[in-house]
C-alpha cells in the first residue's frame, strides 16, 4: 500500500524556507514529518520544467536528485511528473505557434499553465527532448518507482485547440478514416444545409458559428481531441517505455469530467491514477461512482510499482480547496474517511495534495497536510499521522485484495458527448443525472458496480459475461456490433436493464430508419414508436401490473416513450396523456436471459425498488445488513472477505452484529450492537481470532 503525499520541494527554498546559507535545508525537516506521517512515497516535479531548463539546453536536475536523495535516505519513494503541464516562458516567447487557439479564434497566452496546443509538432519536439533529457538524468535514480506523464492532461479546457496545425491533423484523422470524400459526405450528412465538401480542406473545424454545428462532424472532432490527448501521452509514454522500462508511466485522470475517452486513455496507462476532489460532495454516491468508474478502466495489464492491481489516488485533496465561492475546512475525520473510501473500492495508493500548503502563487490558501508555518503540530497533519499509522497495521492484510463485482453499468464517451450536443429533445435530460438514479440506488444497497464500454470485441463479451446484470441508462449512440453483443449477452443469461432514449442514433449520430431502439427492437420485444419529453415541473404516472414490486406510487418525469409491446410482458403503464395504458416499464425473455426496458425517468426511490426486485430475480449476493447511511463495500481475496464500513453522518449510527466481526484497525471482535462514531471506520472480517 503506497500512502504519501504531492510535494513541491521548488516551493520550500531560501527565501520562502531555509536559510541564505542553506536554502535547501527544509527538505531534510520534510522528510522527517513525512516518516513521522507513515509516507512512503511522494510525487514531485509535475510543474517544473522552467526549473530545470531556466535556459533552452541548459539543463539542472541537480537540485531534483538532492531532493530524491533524502527521500531515499528517509525510505520515501518517488513518483515524477514529467514537466509538460507548465513550458517555460522562454518556449512560448520563441515559439508563439505551439499557444492554444480557442474556439473564438483567440490564443490562450502564456504565463499559466497548460498553454500549449497538443496539435503542435514544436510543442511534441520539446516535449521528447525535456522528457529525455530528465528520464536520462533521473531514471536510474533508485528512489524512481513511476512516472507521471504531464498533470491533468486537457485541463482548463485545452483538450480541443483550434490552431492551423489543429485543422491540418483533424483533415489527415478525418482522410485516414474515410478515406473518400464521398464516404466522408455520405457518413456526416452533410447535405443538411449545405455543408457538402469536395476537398478535405475544405471540412471545417467546429468553431465558433452562427448556430450548431453538423453533430455528426462534432462527434468526430471530439474524437479527434480525444486521440489527440492519448496520442501525447503515448509519445511520452513510448519514450519513458524505451529509456526506462523498469518504471511504470500514469497520468492523473478526473473521473469523466475531462473531454477524452478515458479508457482509451487507460490503454496507453501501466495503472490509472485519479485526482480525487471528494472534499465537496456530501453525498457518498457521488465520490464513490468516482472511484468505481476509475478502478473499471482498466481491468488487465495493470503493472503498479509494487505489483498490486487497482488504482491510485495521486491527488486526495487535504483539506479544503481554493475554487468554490466559500471554501470550507474538512471537518476532523474527514479526510480519513475519505481516504477509507478510496482503499474500500479498490485503491492501491493515495497521496494527499499537497504536503504543505504553499506560500507562492495561486493556491495559496488550499489546504495542505502542513499548514503555511510548516511545523506539524496542526490538526490535519495529525490525522495524516493516525490515517497513516492505520495503513502500516492495514497494508498486509490488503495485498492481492480487489474489488469484485456482480454487476455493472455500461458507459461510452461518444455516448456522453452526443448526449451533450444542443438540440437534444429536452435539455433538462441529463445522461450524467440519469447514470446517478442508477448508480446510486445500487451504491446505497451497498452492491459494488464496474463500468464498462459498451462490448465490441470477443474479449469484451467474455468480460461482461461475469456480471450478472447491466445497466444502459440512456445508451443513445448505439455502434454497429454493440447491439448484437448486448444480445449476445442476454442471449447467454443476462439481465439488461435499458431505459429510454436507448439507440436512437448510430454511430455517425445519425437516426435510424428501422425504429427506436435500433436494432434492439427483437431484444426487448417493442418498438418504441414516438417519444415524449416533457418539462421538468410536469409529470405523468405509472400504474404497476403486480410482477413488479413497487413500494410507492410513481410518477414519469422529463421523457415518456410511446411503445408498442411485441413479445414483452408489460409490467407498468402510463396512466395519463394520449398514451395513458401503453408500456412504460417491460421485461422480455431472450434466450436464457432477460431484457427490461424502461420507458421513462421515475423518481430515485423507485431505483431502490428495482434494485431489490433484481437482487431477488438475478441471486445477488447482499454484502452486510447495516442501517442505511453505513457505506459498506468489500475486498476480497482467496478466503479473505475484507469488510469496509463508514459512517458518512456526522452523527453516531448503531449497527447489529449478528455474527461476530473482528475490526482490524483496534483489534476488537464486535458482536451485538455497536455505535459506529460520526465519520467512523471499521475494517472487518468474520475471523473472529486476531490474525497474526
Ligand atoms: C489539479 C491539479 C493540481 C491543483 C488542483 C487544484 O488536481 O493537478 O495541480 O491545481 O487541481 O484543484
Amino acid at each position: 500500500m503506497y500512502f504519501g503525499a504531492d510535494y513541491h520541494p521548488e516551493h520550500w527554498v531560501w527565501p520562502y524556507a531555509g536559510t541564505p546559507e542553506e536554502p535547501e535545508s527544509r527538505w531534510e525537516r520534510d522528510a522527517q514529518l513525512m516518516v513521522a506521517a507513515g509516507v512512503n512515497v511522494v510525487r514531485m516535479g509535475e510543474f517544473c520544467w522552467g526549473l530545470y531548463e531556466r535556459e533552452e539546453g541548459k539543463y539542472d536536475f541537480d537540485w531534483m536528485r538532492r531532493v530524491m536523495d533524502i527521500m531515499k535516505a528517509h525510505g520515501i519513494q518517488v513518483v515524477l511528473g514529467t514537466p509538460t503541464a507548465a513550458p517555460p516562458l522562454w518556449l512560448a516567447r520563441k515559439h508563439p505557434e505551439i499557444l492554444p487557439v480557442d474556439e473564438n479564434g483567440l490564443i490562450l497566452h502564456e504565463g499559466t499553465r497548460h498553454a500549449y496546443s497538443m496539435n503542435s509538432d514544436v510543442y511534441w519536439e520539446y516535449s521528447r527532448k525535456i522528457v529525455t533529457a530528465l528520464a536520462r538524468a533521473l531514471g536510474q535514480h533508485p528512489a524512481l518507482i513511476a512516472w507521471q506523464i504531464d498533470n491533468g492532461i486537457g485541463g482548463h479546457g485545452t483538450e480541443f485547440s483550434f490552431n492551423e496545425e489543429s485543422r491540418h491533423d483533424w483533415h489527415a484523422w478525418l482522410k485516414a478514416k474515410y478515406e473518400t470524400i464521398e464516404n466522408l459526405n455520405n457518413c456526416l450528412g452533410t447535405r443538411f444545409w449545405s455543408q457538402l465538401v469536395s476537398d478535405w480542406s475544405e471540412v471545417p473545424m467546429p468553431m465558433r458559428a452562427p448556430t450548431v454545428h453538423n453533430p455528426a462532424l462534432l462527434l468526430d472532432w471530439m474524437r479527434f481531441a480525444s486521440d489527440t490527448c492519448v496520442s501525447y501521452v503515448r509519445m511520452q509514454a513510448d519514450l519513458l517505455h524505451e529509456l526506462t522500462p523498469h518504471v511504470p508511466v500514469t497520468t492523473n485522470l478526473r473521473a469523466l469530467s475531462r473531454h477524452y475517452d478515458h479508457f482509451d486513455m487507460a490503454e496507453v496507462l501501466d495503472f490509472v491514477s485519479l485526482d480525487s476532489y471528494a472534499t465537496l460532495k456530501n453525498q457518498p454516491a457521488e465520490n464513490a461512482v468516482e472511484f468505481d468508474i476509475m478502478r473499471s478502466l482498466k481491468r488487465t495489464g495493470i503493472r503498479t510499482p509494487d505489483g498490486e492491481g487497482g488504482f491510485w489516488v495521486i491527488e486526495q485533496k487535504a483539506g479544503n480547496v481554493n475554487w468554490q465561492e466559500v471554501n470550507s475546512l474538512l471537518r476532523p475525520g474527514v479526510v480519513r474517511l475519505f481516504t477509507y473510501q478510496l482503499v474500500s473500492r479498490g485503491a492501491t495508493g493515495v497521496l494527499y495534495f499537497f504536503w504543505r500548503s504553499p506560500r507562492i502563487g495561486s493556491e495559496k490558501f488550499y489546504g495542505g497536510v502542513l499548514t503555511h508555518d510548516g511545523r506539524g503540530d496542526n490538526r490535519v497533519y495529525r490525522e495524516i499521522c493516525q490515517i497513516g499509522e492505520e495503513m502500516k497495521l492495514l497494508a498486509p492484510v490488503l495485498k492481492g485484495t480487489r474489488v469484485v463485482a456482480e454487476t455493472a453499468i455500461l458507459y461510452s464517451h461518444p455516448n456522453t458527448w452526443a448526449l451533450q450536443f444542443p438540440m437534444q429533445p429536452n435539455r433538462h435530460f441529463k445522461q450524467r443525472e440519469h447514470v446517478m438514479l442508477f448508480y446510486r440506488a445500487l451504491h446505497d444497497r451497498n452492491l459494488a458496480v464496474d463500468f464498462v464500454r459498451p462490448p465490441t470485441t470477443d474479449e469484451d463479451s467474455e468480460a461482461l459475461a461475469r456480471y450478472k446484470i447491466l445497466f444502459a441508462p440512456s445508451l443513445h449512440l448505439l455502434a454497429g456490433g454493440e447491439a448484437d453483443r448486448l444480445k449476445l449477452y442476454v442471449q447467454n443469461g443476462g439481465t439488461l436493464v435499458a431505459t429510454c432514449n436507448t439507440g436512437l442514433v448510430d454511430e455517425h449520430n445519425i437516426a435510424p430508419d428501422t425504429g427506436y431502439p435500433h436494432d434492439l427492437i427483437d431484444l426487448f420485444g417493442l418498438e418504441v414508436q414516438e417519444f415524449d419529453p416533457i418539462p421538468p415541473d410536469a409529470e405523468n404516472h405509472v400504474v404497476f401490473k403486480g410482477t413488479f414490486p413497487a413500494s410507492h406510487l410513481y410518477s414519469a418525469r422529463l421523457w415518456c416513450d410511446i411503445i408498442e409491446p411485441h413479445e414483452c410482458e408489460v409490467l407498468a403503464t402510463f396512466s395519463q396523456d394520449f398514451y395513458a395504458g401503453r408500456p412504460a416499464m417491460t421485461i422480455n425473455s431472450y434466450g436464457l436471459g432477460r431484457a427490461i426496458y424502461l420507458g421513462t425517468v421515475f423518481p430515485p426511490a423507485f431505483y431502490l425498488d428495482l434494485v431489490a426486485w433484481l437482487r431477488q430475480l438475478c441471486n445477488l449476493h447482499p454484502l452486510l445488513k447495516v442501517p442505511e447511511t453505513v457505506e459498506v463495500s468489500l475486498r476480497e481475496k482467496d478466503d479473505l472477505r475484507l469488510y469496509f464500513l463508514l459512517n458518512h453522518q456526522a452523527t453516531p449510527v448503531r449497527i447489529n452484529f449478528l455474527k461476530p466481526m473482528h475490526d482490524y484497525l483496534t483489534g476488537n471482535v464486535f458482536s451485538g450492537s455497536y455505535d459506529l462514531p460520526p465519520h467512523g471506520v471499521l475494517v472487518l472480517d468474520e475471523k473472529v481470532a486476531k490474525p497474526a
